[in-house]
C-alpha cells in the first residue's frame, strides 16, 4: 500500500479518466477520495459535454465561442488543443459506457450559454450523473487500480521542489504514501461561499495542497456563478441546468419582462457572467424567475426528469409556475497553473480538472466546456520513470524534515484526539462565517474595501486554526487558503474582466 506509481487525489471525472488512462499504460494507481468515490462536483453536472461534432459546426466556432465567453482572457493555444479533441472526448466516454440522449443512431445536441451552434452532448438532465456512474464502474472493474475512501490528504510529500507522494489521514492515523506521479483533481472551491451549486466536498482541497507545496497559480479570481439556481423560501437549493434556457425558457423579472433582450444578442444565452449579473440587478427590486411555461409537460419531463421531479417536490410546476432563482457560486476558472500535460510548476505533480488552470477558460467558462477540458487533459498520461523511483523514495524518507510534516512525521501515527463535539461545533461556525464573508465580500459585484475585509478575515482564521489535525480543521485550513489566494487575486485585479466585476 505504501508505494504506486501514480496517485490520484480526487474521484471525479478528471481523475476517474486518468487513473484508467494511467491503469492503461500498466502502471499501479491509487486514488483517494476523502468521501464515496462517486460524491463529487461531477455528479452534479447536469448540461453536458461540448464539443464540435455535428456538420453544420467547426472548432473553430467553438474556439471563437469559448474566447468570446472567457472575455478573450484565454489561452489561444490550450483552447485550439481543447476544441480540436472535441469528438475525442466523446469517443472516450462512449468507450466508457455513457450512453448520451440519440435519436436514429445519432447523438442529441443541446445549447447552453454563449455556443452559437447546439453542441452540447447530454445525458437528459443528469450528464454528469451517467459519466460518474460508467467511470466509477470502469475503475472497479480494474485490477491496477486501488480506491481509498474516506481518506483524506493532508499535504502533500514535498522536498527540493519536487512531490514525492501523499501524506494521508484515515481511521485518525496519519500515513506516507509515495508515488511517481501524483495528480490533483479534487475539483472546486464552491463551498468556500455561502450560496453554490457545488457539494459539500468541494472545498479547495487541491488549491491548497498545491498552495502549501509552493505551486504556482492563474486566474483565480474568475470565480463564475452560475445564474439559475432555483431559491425557495430565500434559500438555493439545486441548479437548473443553463439547457433549459437553451431549449428555449425565458428569464423574467418581478415584472414578467426578458429582461435580457437588449442586453446581448444571445439574450437568456449570453454567457453566464453576464447573465449572472443581470439577475443580480434584477433581485435588488425583486426576484428573477424562469418561464418555461410554453412547452407541454411531457417535453418537461422527458427532457428535464430530474429538475421537474425536484422543483415538485417544493410544489412547482414547469408547466404552471414561473421558478424562483437566483445565482451562486459555481466553477473556478482559474486554478494552479499547468501546460497542456496538467504539469504543476512542482516536479511530479500533476493538476486536472477544476482544481487545475490551463488556461482555456479565461476569465469565465464557456458553459459544457469543464466536461470536455477533464477529459481531453488527462487522454494523455505522462511516461514514469520506473529506475528513478528507489532512490527518489529513499532521499525522501532520509530527509523527510520538511516544515509541513510536522508533526506527524514519517509513517503511521495516531492522531492524539479526535475532535470533540464542542470543538466540531466550533469548527462548523467558523466554516458558516467563512462562507458568508466570501459570499458578502467576494461575490459577483466586488470592491477593494471588501475584498481587504475577506482577506482579513482569511487570514485570522488561518491563525487560529493553523495547528489543525482533524479532518474537519484541516479541510477548513484548505478552505481558508483557498479564499486567501482567491481573495488576494481579486485584490491584485484592479478592473473588471469577465467574472471578475469590480466596482473600484
Ligand atoms: C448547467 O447545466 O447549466 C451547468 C453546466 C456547466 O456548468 O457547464
Amino acid at each position: 500500500m505504501k508505494n504506486f506509481d501514480v496517485i490520484v487525489v480526487g474521484s471525479g471525472i478528471a481523475g476517474l479518466n486518468f487513473a484508467l488512462k494511467s491503469a492503461e499504460k500498466s502502471y499501479r494507481v491509487l486514488v483517494i477520495t476523502k468521501s464515496k468515490i462517486d460524491d463529487t462536483g461531477t455528479r452534479l453536472a447536469q448540461g453536458g459535454i461540448a464539443a464540435a461534432i455535428a456538420d453544420y459546426d467547426h472548432y473553430k466556432q467553438h474556439f471563437n465561442d469559448t474566447l468570446e465567453a472567457g472575455a478573450f482572457h484565454n489561452d489561444k493555444k490550450a483552447v485550439t488543443y481543447l476544441v480540436k479533441h472535441g469528438k475525442e472526448a466523446i469517443e472516450r466516454l462512449l468507450e466508457v459506457g455513457v450512453k448520451f440522449n440519440k435519436k436514429d443512431g445519432q447523438l442529441l445536441l443541446t445549447r447552453e450559454g454563449g455556443h452559437r451552434q447546439r453542441r452540447v452532448a447530454f445525458v437528459a438532465d443528469y450528464t454528469g450523473l451517467a459519466i460518474e456512474e460508467a467511470l466509477v464502474a470502469s475503475v472497479h472493474k480494474n485490477k491496477r487500480i486501488t480506491v481509498l475512501e474516506n481518506t483524506f490528504v493532508a499535504e502533500l510529500l514535498i522536498k527540493n521542489k519536487k512531490c514525492y507522494g501523499v501524506q494521508i489521514l484515515r481511521d485518525k492515523k496519519f500515513e506516507n504514501i509515495f508515488a511517481k506521479v501524483t495528480a490533483l483533481a479534487t475539483g472546486g472551491v464552491g463551498q468556500i461561499f455561502e450560496h453554490t451549486t457545488n457539494p459539500g466536498i468541494s472545498t479547495g482541497d487541491g488549491l491548497a495542497l498545491a498552495f502549501r507545496a509552493g505551486c504556482k497559480f492563474k486566474d483565480l479570481e474568475f470565480i463564475q456563478f452560475h445564474p439559475t439556481v432555483f431559491k425557495f423560501r430565500g434559500q438555493t437549493s439545486f441548479l437548473i441546468s443553463e439547457a433549459v434556457r437553451g431549449e428555449g425558457a425565458f428569464l423574467l423579472n418581478s415584472k414578467g419582462k426578458r429582461f435580457m433582450v437588449g442586453k446581448h444578442p444571445l439574450a437568456e444565452l449570453a454567457p453566464r457572467d453576464i447573465v449572472a449579473r443581470a439577475i443580480f440587478e434584477e433581485e435588488k427590486n425583486g426576484s428573477g424567475f424562469l418561464d418555461f411555461r410554453h412547452k407541454t409537460t411531457d417535453y418537461l419531463q422527458n427532457r428535464f426528469p430530474q429538475i421537474y421531479k425536484e422543483l415538485a417536490k417544493s410544489g412547482f410546476k414547469m408547466k404552471k409556475d414561473l421558478i424562483p432563482i437566483s445565482p451562486a457560486a459555481h466553477y473556478l476558472c482559474g486554478g494552479i497553473k499547468v501546460d497542456l500535460k496538467g504539469k504543476t510548476s512542482v516536479k511530479n505533480l500533476y493538476a486536472f480538472g477544476e482544481t487545475a488552470c490551463t488556461g482555456v477558460h479565461g476569465a469565465n467558462r464557456l458553459a459544457s466546456n469543464s466536461l470536455l477540458e477533464a477529459i481531453v487533459f488527462t487522454n494523455n498520461v505522462p511516461k514514469v520513470n520506473h529506475s528513478a523511483f528507489a532512490n527518489r523514495h529513499s532521499e525522501f524518507i532520509s530527509e523527510s524534515n520538511h516544515e509541513i510534516l510536522k508533526p506527524p512525521q514519517g509513517g503511521a501515527q495516531q492522531v492524539q484526539d479526535d475532535a470533540t463535539t464542542t470543538q466540531k461545533h466550533q469548527l462548523a461556525a467558523l466554516r458558516t462565517n467563512l462562507q458568508k464573508t466570501m459570499w458578502r465580500n467576494v461575490g459577483i459585484v466586488r470592491n477593494s474595501t471588501d475584498l481587504k475585509k475577506a482577506l482579513k478575515f482569511a487570514q485570522s482564521l488561518l491563525k487560529k486554526i493553523h495547528n489543525a489535525q482533524t479532518k474537519e480543521s484541516l479541510e477548513l485550513r484548505n478552505m481558508a487558503h483557498a479564499a486567501l489566494l482567491i481573495t488576494k487575486a481579486a485584490l491584485a485585479r484592479k478592473k473588471s474582466l469577465g467574472c471578475h466585476f469590480t466596482t473600484i
